[in-house]
């Protein structure tokens, strides 16, 4: 039975800024940003925003009434939480009006965790094929004003419908991974930004690439001209970029450059959305690339922590058709602001004092959001 993804879709919030003006402001060359670290724009959410309510806008842009009564596994993975006893996927289930008779759990390991969630979708579906799972990757990357990690932030959330039959890409059975326990990215539970050793989290990945590419081609005796793309968690695009470079060449391999860049289209302009970082990217091929049906993918996960996965997939005949059409426009919808505006964006906090604090909300033009805080209690308008 082919099992695999059947919908894919991504939401990022309504204004960003673009990373040549952060770059003047902390007293940078643009060049460092854009050519540098392969960043063009950062989404900035709104406080009306959060991990559940961009979780929920992902989803809906994917989902039909059919999927909703079909879908028994809501998995959402996520390293920006907002609980730590309720998950999100609980809010999300009964947000998106799913069929009642599900399992809902969040996942978390750094940015790795959608694809365990994916994994997890694909079990579940070998198992009961008439079901489907819904799998949300949703975060807001946060580093704080005026650090290494600021030009790496960003926010968005990916859905994707695993079933049997898929309509877009068939997961195969020959995913290799690898774990070790190295501290290069973390966040206390006391902290609302997160902690990085950036050049280490840089050389951890790059390891873990190496590692689970190396393990995938011995155990399945394959080559990297198996591949019409490599994708990769992308947090900032240089990133994967050098990856790639560390395994070939683009005299070598054209065509995996080629579509290495397609697939950071969406990834510039959007910023780090941790857990979705590489499924942002698989949307971005998929739209902007030209592959062929049939092609394999290798797909690279990487969790700080860490855990390391590299899995593929074959896409499906007709693929293009099941493709998302309104991501390019909900991009040009946005609204960009200035620094100092994201700067006080950054610093809006919701309150902590058990009391009731009402939101603006005048401006939000999502499906989802945030209106209000009671008894510690997020509120959302549906
Ligand atoms: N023109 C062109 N390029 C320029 C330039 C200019 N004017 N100035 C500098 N550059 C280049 C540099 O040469 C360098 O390129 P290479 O990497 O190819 O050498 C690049 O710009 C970046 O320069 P620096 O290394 O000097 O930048 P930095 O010290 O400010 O650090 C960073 C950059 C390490 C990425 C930092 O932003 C950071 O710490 N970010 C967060 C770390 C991160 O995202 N890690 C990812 C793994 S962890 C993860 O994925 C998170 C997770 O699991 C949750």
């Amino acid at each position: 039975m082919n099992i695999g993804i059947d919908k894919i879709g991504f939401y990022s919030p309504q204004h960003y800024i673009e990373m040549s003006e952060l770059a003047k402001a902390r007293n940078t060359e643009p060049n460092k940003y854009i050519i540098g670290l392969g960043l063009e724009r950062m989404a900035i959410p709104p406080i009306t925003q959060d991990t559940t309510s961009m979780a929920a806008n992902a989803a809906a842009i994917i989902l039909d009434e059919n999927d909703k009564k079909s879908i028994d596994l809501v998995i959402v993975a996520t390293e920006s939480g907002t609980d730590f006893s309720k998950s999100i996927a609980t809010s999300v289930h009964t947000m998106l009006d799913i069929n009642p008779y599900a399992r809902s759990i969040e996942m978390k390991q750094a940015c790795y965790s959608a694809t365990a969630g994916i994994q997890l979708a694909k079990g579940h579906i070998a198992l009961h094929p008439d079901s489907k799972a819904l799998v949300i990757a949703s975060d807001i990357s946060r580093y704080g004003l005026n650090t290494g990690g600021e030009p790496t932030q960003g926010a968005g959330a990916v859905a994707i419908l695993v079933s049997k039959d898929p309509k877009i890409l068939t997961l195969n059975n020959d995913e290799v991974y690898f774990t070790d326990d190295v501290l290069d990215f973390w966040r206390p539970s006391y902290s609302d930004v997160a902690f990085v050793d950036g050049k280490y989290s840089n050389e951890q990945y790059q390891r873990f690439f190496n590692e689970t590419l190396k393990r995938y081609l011995d155990v399945n005796d394959a080559s990297l001209e198996d591949f019409a793309a490599l994708n990769f968690h992308i947090p900032y695009s240089k990133m994967g970029k050098k990856a790639l470079m560390s395994v070939t060449n683009e005299e070598q391999h054209p065509l995996l450059f080629k579509n290495f860049e397609d697939s950071t289209y969406y990834n510039k302009r959007v910023g780090n959305i941790y857990t979705g970082s590489l499924y942002l990217s698989l949307i971005s091929l998929l739209e902007k690339g030209n592959l062929e049906a049939g092609s394999k993918l290798g797909l690279f996960s990487y969790g700080s922590g860490a855990v390391g996965e590299f899995f593929t997939g074959n896409l499906v005949e007709g693929y293009k058709d099941a493709l998302v059409t309104n991501h390019e426009a909900m991009m040009n919808n946005r609204k960009q602001i200035s620094i100092p505006e994201y700067e006080r964006m950054f610093n809006m906090k919701l309150i902590e004092d058990g009391g009731h604090q009402i939101l603006d909300t005048s401006k939000e033009t999502s499906e989802f959001y945030l209106t209000e805080v009671k008894h510690n209690e997020r509120i959302y308008n549906k």
